[in-house]
């Protein structure tokens, strides 16, 4: 596979990169995680092409994470909250606007310059142990640490939960969210799985994880983003009261199997299956004489169009609001990326929902596509044509 988010130009194709994408499964912490990992610093750096703001839902849901965590966790008089991963500040910025004290902490420069330009307090690197202690010994300790679709990117968790216990006050929380392995499974979005994504938490491996570094999930909280998430409380042992979603989560996971290797099996025989009816419907398009575009150059698209071999003349471009990836071509595949612009100018008769995640948000805007004889194609949960 080549990097996921890792947009180029024709003439960086011949030294395109790429790793051998593997997923495993250990049988004694229930862990599920990629074998082999790309250096951090080869995905995240100056030129990090995933802004957190382009999509109006996920501004709403982080606005109420942000309100959520003011309510319910910052009880102190002088609170201090930190974001691991704080991208564009696009959660980040509902502390700064009530006056709180607040850091983030985003490696990618360009995404915390846009943080920065709104004058959020953040720090333009990784998280780790180290870090955690120069921010103790210069800001004090944090009320809560926050994090969003990046504990799974981080290889060296066991750095990051040290980083955390000293860098949290006593009675402190750690909450975040992440996809969950659970609506992977259950939706078979195998997409999920690509180098940024290190690994794929369920709440067992997550228990058991925090166990090992004295800590306890005291609540969690399902999400319905991003294909479906899963916010996790954690607190110091004995630090709070578990709720009873806790008891009751753990025993829904032993009900589909997340405690078990045949799971595994059968999610594997699912995604090929996937594959196949994907790429017949895309061929048989094709004979039909159909034009078919790609909406959303997410992340995800690079292990569906790699994985079944899209190529470009069964996807002419992908249509993208992010202007960092328009004029590019796609990961591997090479398909060009095009401004949404093109795509309302110049419908399709098939557009295929790469960025299924927002489809509430695309579906309820793209009404006139539909109007004007546009079909959807979507794999998952699984391949069908609407409309
Ligand atoms: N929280 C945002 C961004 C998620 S993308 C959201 O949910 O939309 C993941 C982000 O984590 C990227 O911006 C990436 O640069 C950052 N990141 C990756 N490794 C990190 C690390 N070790 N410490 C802090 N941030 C990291
Ligand atoms: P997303 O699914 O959030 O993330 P990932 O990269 O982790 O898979 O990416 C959404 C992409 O789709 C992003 O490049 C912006 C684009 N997009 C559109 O082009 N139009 C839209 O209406 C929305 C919501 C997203």
């Amino acid at each position: 596979m080549p990097i996921a988010n890792n947009f180029l130009f024709p003439d960086e194709f011949r030294d395109e990169f790429f790793y051998e994408l593997k997923v495993g499964y250990c049988e004694g912490c229930h862990m599920v995680q990629l074998v082999e990992r790309v250096e951090p610093e080869r995905l995240f750096h100056d030129h990090y092409a995933f802004y957190s703001s382009t999509s109006s839902r996920m501004a709403r849901h982080f606005e109420a994470f942000a309100d959520e965590v003011c309510q319910k966790y910052l009880r102190s008089p002088d609170p201090f909250v930190i974001e691991i991963g704080s991208n564009d500040g696009i959660m980040l910025k509902h502390f700064a606007h009530r006056g709180l004290r607040h850091l983030g902490i985003e490696p990618s420069k360009n995404v915390a310059q846009v943080a920065l330009d709104q004058h959020l307090d953040v720090i333009s690197e990784f998280f780790s142990v180290d870090l955690s202690a120069e921010i103790v010994r210069k800001r004090g300790k944090a009320d809560a640490i926050l994090g969003a679709n990046v504990m799974c990117h981080i290889p060296n968790l066991h750095s990051v939960a040290e980083g955390i216990k000293q860098l949290l006050k006593p009675e402190g929380v750690l909450i975040f969210e992440d996809p969950y392995l659970g609506d992977i499974v259950e939706k078979t979005s195998y997409d999920q799985i690509y180098d940024e994504h290190v690994f794929y938490f369920s709440l067992h491996s997550i228990s058991g994880f925090f166990e090992g570094h004295g800590m306890e999930v005291i609540d969690i909280v399902p999400q319905d983003v991003h294909g479906g998430s899963m916010r996790y409380v954690i607190a110091r042992k004995n630090g709070g009261r578990i709720s009873d979603r806790v008891k009751t989560q753990l025993a829904k996971e032993r009900a589909i199997g997340l405690d078990r290797p045949e799971t595994f099996d059968s999610l594997s025989r699912n995604i090929e299956r996937s594959r196949d009816e994907l790429i017949a419907v895309l061929r048989d398009l094709k004979t039909k004489g159909k034009r078919v575009v790609g909406y959303g150059a997410t992340s995800k698209s690079t292990t569906v169009i790699n994985y079944c071999g899209i190529t470009p003349d069964l996807v002419q471009h992908i249509s993208d609001t992010t202007p960092i990836k328009q004029g590019k071509y796609s990961p591997g595949g090479h398909i060009p990326i095009r401004p949404y612009e093109s795509f309302c100018a110049d419908y399709p008769d098939v557009a295929l929902l790469f960025a299924w995640n927002h489809a509430d948000e695309i579906m309820a805007k793209e009404k006139r596509f539909l109007e004007s004889g546009g079909k959807w194609l979507t794999y998952i949960p699984k391949v069908e044509v609407i409309g």
